[in-house]
């Protein structure tokens, strides 16, 4: 089934994002991994083909990712951003992402987008008023968003969870659900306050929506139609769209209630796409060309993320754009066509962490090692389907084995053989029959080839592509015309003449992957054309002068490069095992000491407990929350549900049966977007297993527990 927005049409072109980065930090291999590399190969494949596309990005420059750094360096949001965004547009040059506009969300072109956009919404009666509570830090006069509160976790009852997600056990929070929270910024216990927000109501688009996922069953890659699935099935609900903060883009309605507040990061940032293409179109002298881009049906839109932003891409982003396009009729957006987000990508085994130092810099890497070398073992390692890893040692044989030896070497024997035994001259002509006599089925391989770029199958492209370089270093091998020079000069010039064209191939099809390398070849071989198309036959006739001049294209890596950054992860991996030991000694000194004593109550504040025996009628795991199970439990004629943090303790098949009792008359509490009504009663034993306390049998469902 086509997408909605389009019907049998081929597209005419393609739009190409990827998702805007904070400026809050350096780019790292995961940014690269997720967008950048895989976007950039789609692209310049695209390109090759003739196709009309563009890639368009830029900074995030708003959100508390922003404000937290400012205040950790003691600087203004203004200054982060701008140092961050000057970085990673100086990465993305020296990485030769082909990017055609990298824009910056706090552009008063963006915010005009994005209060355009909110606005419509108000006016047509879309967005919803709500007062809610929120914490108030009434020190520092400044309503806290969650990431501003510290304290309990209530699921795993970790010290210093953040108010949004628990560090320790993953779990999505809200501030007002942490036990003793205080703000980050006094110190100070915060207060509930009212605030008003303005919601904008997911759920009323959840049909389209179901509509829009379930089109692309099969042609998105499992992991996104998965969470966009998990996403749906819990229902959407309203999502606050503002904020009580002063960086971001101001809610553009000029009364009281709107003072001092910002519109919600993500509601700006995807709407970055867009204003990114304006301030494109602008500076080609054609302000309304982004509209070709966007507003017209034959146009493919194409999002690169991370799977850790499929949300936003699959569900708010398209809801944003067809509650827009509902009240539009003249101006109509063209929704996502696919969303090929990629998994993470570990280094060393380990999985990243930017707060532990545990993280490669792109910047850093490209002060030691070639940026095709970079694009080469990302493209080489993409974590398609699953995480995949990066490590040094698998960086240095590919770079060794792969491009230095069997690429690179290629090229330069032929090249130099050419150069110094037939005067820099193709020295025979590479007939169709020839270029087909040397054991590569060459409609198949690019067959194969096409389709695996086409569909974005960035690893196995790499791969396929690199088979052809092995081919023909093997071929070149195998024909020895060094031998043939002396005793059959027609054969040397003729493997010559193949192995030219070769080359000629090779530049081409490797040229989305390793631009850099690619244009080194085709400068040696003379060659001005780069099309796709003309890789497929032999390009270079007999008596084609090549450039004259020969390069390395990859130096070997020695062990001695990589030791110091092997040296540097061991180092931070040691100190992680240190601190994580010490944590362990200590908290199990602590659980060996049976906890002290708490003070003394009367008997009517015991009975103000209802302990109750309740059995579990059904048990699952909490998407997204590591320890939290969500128990189904019969408790007399009644049925509740509650949340407890024992999944790291009993999988969810084995608590189901079970009698346990619970405080039945505990206020309810929501987590994660699930009311828990109540609390288990267990016990954590001196190795931190924790036990569930269980009743004798199902005869004494319901009753109480004095
Ligand atoms: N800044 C976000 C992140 O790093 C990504 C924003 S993507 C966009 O996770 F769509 F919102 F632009
Ligand atoms: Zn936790």
């Amino acid at each position: 089934m086509p997408a909605l927005n389009q019907t049998d049409f081929t597209f005419k072109r393609t739009l190409v994002t990827t998702a805007l980065p904070y400026a809050n930090g350096p780019l790292h291999l995961g940014h690269l991994t997720g967008t950048y590399i895989p976007a950039d190969i789609f692209v310049r494949y695209k390109r090759l083909r003739g196709e009309d596309i563009i890639h368009i990005g830029g900074s995030d420059e708003h959100g508390v990712p922003i404000t937290i750094q400012a205040d950790k360096e003691g600087v203004s949001p203004k200054e982060i951003v701008d140092r961050y965004h000057a970085l990673h547009k100086a990465v993305l040059e020296k990485l030769n992402i082909a990017i055609d506009n990298f824009s910056r969300t706090s552009l008063p072109i963006h915010h005009q987008t994005t209060q355009e956009f909110f606005l419509d919404f108000e006016r047509r009666g879309i967005l919803i008023k709500k007062v809610e509570q929120q914490f108030y830090d009434e020190a520092k006069q400044q309503f806290l968003p969650d990431r501003y509160v510290i304290g309990t976790c209530p699921v795993c009852q970790f010290p210093e969870a953040n108010g949004d997600q628990c560090e320790n056990c993953g779990t999505y929070l809200s501030a007002t659900e942490l036990i003793n929270p205080k703000s980050k910024l006094s110190g100070n216990t915060p207060v509930l306050k009212e605030t008003l927000h303005w919601y904008f109501p997911l759920g009323k688009y959840q049909d389209f929506l179901e509509t829009l996922i379930e089109s692309h069953a099969n042609d998105w890659r499992p992991n996104v139609i998965n969470y966009a699935r998990t996403w749906l099935k819990q229902g959407l609900g309203e999502r606050a769209i503002t904020r009580d903060l002063s960086w971001g883009v101001p809610v553009p309605i000029q009364s009281e209630e709107a003072k001092g507040k910002v519109i919600y990061v993500w509601f700006d940032a995807v709407l970055g796409y867009i204003s990114s293409t304006k301030e494109w179109a602008q500076k080609q002298g054609k302000p309304e060309l982004w509209r070709t881009y966007w507003q017209q049906p034959d146009t493919r839109l194409i999002h690169f993320i991370g799977k850790d932003n499929v949300v936003f891409h699959a569900i708010m982003f398209p809801a944003m754009l067809k509650a827009w396009n509902d009240g539009n009729p003249d101006a109509q957006y063209i929704i996502v066509d696919n969303l090929p987000a990629s998994e993470f990508i570990n280094i060393e085994g380990k999985k990243f962490s930017k707060s532990r130092g545990y993280a490669i810099y792109a910047h850093e890497f490209l002060e030691k090692f070639p940026a095709d070398t970079l694009r080469y073992i990302i493209a080489a390692n993409y974590p398609e389907n699953r995480d995949s890893d990066f490590s040094w040692k698998d960086f240095q044989n590919r770079v060794n084995g792969e491009l230095a030896d069997t690429l690179g070497n290629f090229v330069k024997r032929a090249i130099d053989f050419t150069n110094s035994k037939f005067d820099g001259i193709v020295p025979a002509d590479c007939s169709l029959e020839d270029w087909n006599s040397i054991g590569i089925d060459w409609t198949q391989t690019f067959r194969e080839l096409e389709t695996l770029f086409e569909e974005i199958h960035i690893r196995d492209a790499c791969f396929k592509t690199m088979e052809v370089a092995r081919f023909a270093n093997k071929f070149l091998t195998d024909a020895e015309p060094w031998k043939t020079y002396k005793t059959d000069r027609a054969q040397s010039a003729k493997t010559i003449a193949i192995s030219l064209n070769l080359c000629h191939t090779l530049a081409t099809i490797f040229s989305p992957i390793l631009p850099e390398a690619s244009e080194k070849i085709f400068n040696m071989l003379n060659i001005n054309e780069r099309a796709w198309e003309s890789a497929k036959l032999p390009k270079l006739p007999a008596g084609h002068r090549l450039s004259g001049s020969s390069e390395v294209l990859f130096k070997k890596i020695d062990d001695k490069d990589i030791a110091p950054e092997l040296e540097k992860i061991e180092k931070l991996v040691q100190e992680f095992a240190e601190k994580e030991q010490q944590k362990v000694q200590q908290e199990s000194s602590q659980k060996s000491s049976i906890p002290d004593l708490k003070p003394v109550i009367t008997i009517e504040d015991f009975e103000k407990i209802d302990l109750r025996v309740a059995t579990v009628l059904a048990s699952e795991k909490v998407p997204r929350a590591d320890k939290l199970l969500k128990l189904t439990l019969k408790l007399g004629n009644e049925e509740r549900v509650i949340l407890s943090g024992i999944a790291e303790h009993y999988t969810a098949e084995e608590m189901i049966g079970k009698h346990v009792i619970i405080v039945a008359n505990l206020a309810p509490r929501k987590m994660r977007g699930i009311e828990s009504q109540g609390m288990l009663l267990a016990v954590t034993d001196s190795t931190g297993k924790v036990r569930v306390i269980e009743a004798q049998d199902a005869s004494l469902n319901g009753m109480p527990v004095k």
